[in-house]
């Protein structure tokens, strides 16, 4: 009953979270979007561009001011909910799937480190880090955007390998995605709502407004613009084991946050010039080529997880020689036993662990028909990356992988 519970609770946050979301990034892109398509060319006084639209039905004049009409509206929408309730519902989620469950799917497998210690690091890190960043924007540093640009991708890809090194793969892509999520609303409610408010403020009392914040709050919003790409696919980043299961996950991460930096990048200079066009074929190359190097071992693929050593190779080769002696049936009767052993508690019908109410991911090993259908994932999940038996809970050896892999590789008989 209480897997049950986490599972709806779940549920529902995730969905809130999208839901939110997507408020937050698309009103986001649609205002850089209308700041990059403005009609500049002979504006009214006071104006600085407009801009008319279709949508819905209906036909759009927006228009954007200088500094601000002569008469501050009575109704003046901000957009600030939706990016602290994103942030709100990311961290309740972190809780729920990460905290709560800390030895399954935040602590790396087999490491002893203590579950509050690891979530100590965890939610630590997010506000730690966004003083870090804080303190970086506003140093001499803050004067030089590219510089800045090129030391932030490299701290949080810095922060990326770190979190691989006391995470399970899920968790450190996960944590990556929170930092940087953190900062964004950070940016959002410390920097720019403030220089906002000082602006409204300055202009109903007729003053003239301090220069400095609004500047502080344009680089910030630049960076959350940059940020979003990246933040999105370590978002959806859970669903690709080749990503965040490798031993290299953090590098593949800076791989693809580079790529979607770029696109990014193309997006927001193409009114201008179409400068960054390459931007987009060479990201779509990019791609590929990841996919390439993430290719599982046995392509000729960088190795995943665990390298194969020589020794190890011959391991194989000596036990594939022997199950070959035996005939093919005694190998899946290990094969058999091994995932009876290590995986059925959660993968079955009804999973014998109290964690799971119903097998994880619709994954079950009932019967040899079962195991042998997913013979391409069980490789991708248990053999290339050791990301099951989820925490290594099981106790899974590297021998009893190894088994898997041969069989697998022989193409999974079962008979
Ligand atoms: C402690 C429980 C547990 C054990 C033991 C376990 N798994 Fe899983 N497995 C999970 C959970 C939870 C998921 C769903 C992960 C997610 O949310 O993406 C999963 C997902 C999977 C998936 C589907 C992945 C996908 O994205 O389609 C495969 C395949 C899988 N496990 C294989 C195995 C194999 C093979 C073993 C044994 C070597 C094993 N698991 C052991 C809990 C477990």
């Amino acid at each position: 009953m209480e897997a049950h519970l986490t599972e709806w609770l779940n549920l529902s946050i995730r969905w809130i979270h999208m839901i939110v979301g997507i408020a937050w990034i698309g009103a986001s892109f649609y205002f850089v979007w209308l700041e990059n398509n403005l009609n500049r060319a002979n504006p009214r006084d006071g104006l600085s561009g407009d801009l008319w639209a279709i949508h819905g039905g209906g036909i759009y004049h927006l228009e954007k001011y200088k500094l601000a009409p002569p008469q501050m509206p009575d109704n003046l929408h901000w957009f600030k909910w939706e990016a602290y309730t994103t942030w709100l519902s990311g961290v309740a989620l972190l809780m729920v799937v990460y905290y709560l469950n800390p030895s399954l799917y935040l602590i790396a497998p087999g490491s002893d480190m203590a579950p509050a210690m690891a979530i100590a690091i965890g939610f630590g890190s997010l506000i730690v880090g966004w003083f870090v960043y804080d303190l970086l924007c506003d140093s001499p540093l803050g004067k030089k955007p590219a510089l800045l640009g090129l030391v932030l991708f490299v701290l949080v890809i810095f922060a990326a390998w770190a979190y691989s090194q006391v995470f399970s793969g899920r968790a450190a892509y996960i944590h990556t995605g929170a930092l940087i999520g953190t900062i964004m609303v950070g940016n959002v409610f410390r920097i720019i709502m403030p220089a906002q408010r000082a602006l409204v403020a300055a202009i109903e009392q007729n003053r003239t407004p301090d220069p400095v914040l609004p500047a502080k709050g344009l680089l910030r919003s630049r960076h959350n613009n940059y940020f979003t790409l990246p933040v999105l696919f370590i978002m959806i980043s859970n669903h690709f084991p080749s990503t965040y299961g490798s031993q290299y996950n953090w590098l593949i991460l800076a791989g693809i946050s580079v790529l979607a930096v770029l696109v990014r990048h193309y997006f927001n200079t193409r009114h201008e010039s179409n400068r960054f066009a390459w931007a987009l074929p060479a990201a779509a190359v990019g791609m590929i080529c990841l996919a390439f190097v993430t290719a599982p071992n046995r392509q000729g693929g960088v190795p995943n997880a665990v390298p194969t050593s020589p020794r190890e190779q011959s391991i194989e080769a000596q036990q594939a020689a022997a199950s070959a002696e035996q005939g093919t049936n005694g190998e899946f009767a290990k094969v058999r036993s091994v995932i009876d052993e290590r995986c059925t508690v959660c993968h079955a019908a009804q999973p014998s662990s109290p964690l799971f109410s119903a097998p994880p991911a619709g994954v079950m090993f009932d019967t040899p028909q079962q195991i042998q259908q997913q013979a391409a994932k069980i490789h991708a999940q248990a053999v290339a990356s050791q990301i099951m038996p989820l925490g290594n809970m099981t106790n899974m050896t590297q021998e009893e992988r190894d088994l898997l892999g041969a069989w697998i590789d022989k193409g999974a008989p079962i008979e």
